[in-house]
């Protein structure tokens, strides 16, 4: 098993392993903490049923699914399928997802710890993934900045963001309203696993900070979510089937990118962890 920086700040390529053979706990200890510490893992040429997806997921932690359950595998419902293939005329999996800077599940009291996809099937162009380190970005804040955003905490809408993460889809309606309480988190997060520090403002919606008058709100969050996501806290993973990618919500966001979804087919198993080995989110 070989360990490789995918870029200077995020992310680490595993090779030499077959995810669906036994994997020595001290070998899976070093391939688990490359992943805390660069906030990715990527593992090229693996092929994984739903199930092993399942079973691989969980040596990372509590598998657990939360969202659009209508595109569950119907073999294996904790994996949420992404794609733009349809069955009878019906899409099977969520064609249009994430095109837009964020960390998953932001909008729950406990979002979940982690993300992996394993991609089925790719467009020969488009539909890359960018992921962006949110430790490398917090680390270098200017002092004052971190002094001033240290212990703020910002209102996470799940309404507010409903037309930036999902143009496509209707209002919310009133139902969803009444059973989506805005969220206060973080604005900085203190890593269960290595105490590191991390930006946790999302990436895409000038959110509220609570006790701020959202004239100073809005432009501090911004600038926030700029910073983040500069170049040199970012890596652009262009995809090839077999691979998986790992993401930690806690200190990565992410983002998808346009494909011609007319023309080309893609397919991703994503599953989902709620808690890792330092236990609650
Ligand atoms: C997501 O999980 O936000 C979507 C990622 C992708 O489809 O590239």
């Amino acid at each position: 098993m070989q360990l490789y920086p995918l870029t200077p700040l995020i992310g680490t390529e595993v090779r030499g392993i077959d995810v669906n053979q036994p994997i020595d706990a001290h070998i899976f200890d070093q391939i688990y903490e490359a992943w805390i510490d660069s906030t990715v893992l990527l593992i090229r040429g693996q092929s994984m049923t739903p199930r092993q997806q399942v079973e691989f997921t969980a040596r990372f932690g509590e598998v657990f699914s939360y969202t659009r359950s209508q595109f569950n595998h119907p073999d294996q419902p904790e994996i949420l399928i992404l794609s733009n293939l349809t069955r009878n005329k019906k899409p099977i999996g969520s064609a249009y997802s994430g095109r837009v800077w964020h960390t998953d599940g932001h909008y729950l009291e406990r979002p979940p710890a982690a993300s992996m996809l394993h991609a089925i099937e790719i467009p020969p162009v488009g539909g890359d993934t960018f992921f962006a380190n949110m430790f490398a970005a917090y680390a270098d804040l200017p002092n004052e900045v971190k002094e001033k955003v240290e212990s703020l905490q910002v209102m996470i809408s799940r309404v507010d963001s409903r037309p930036y993460n999902y143009p496509d889809r209707p209002s919310p309606t009133r139902e969803e309203r009444a059973s989506w309480p805005d969220i206060a988190q973080p604005v900085v997060r203190t890593h269960e696993e290595n105490q590191r520090k991390a930006l946790y403002v999302g990436g895409n919606v000038p959110w509220r900070i609570r006790g701020m008058a959202p004239t100073e709100a809005a432009p501090l969050v911004t600038f926030l979510q700029e910073f983040a996501v500069q170049p040199q806290y970012t890596y652009r993973h262009v995809w090839q089937a077999g691979d998986i990618v790992l993401w930690d919500n806690r200190s990565a966001m992410h983002r998808a990118t346009y494909y011609d979804d007319k023309n080309y087919r893609r397919l991703l198993h994503r599953t989902t962890v709620s808690t890792t080995r330092a236990g609650a989110t």
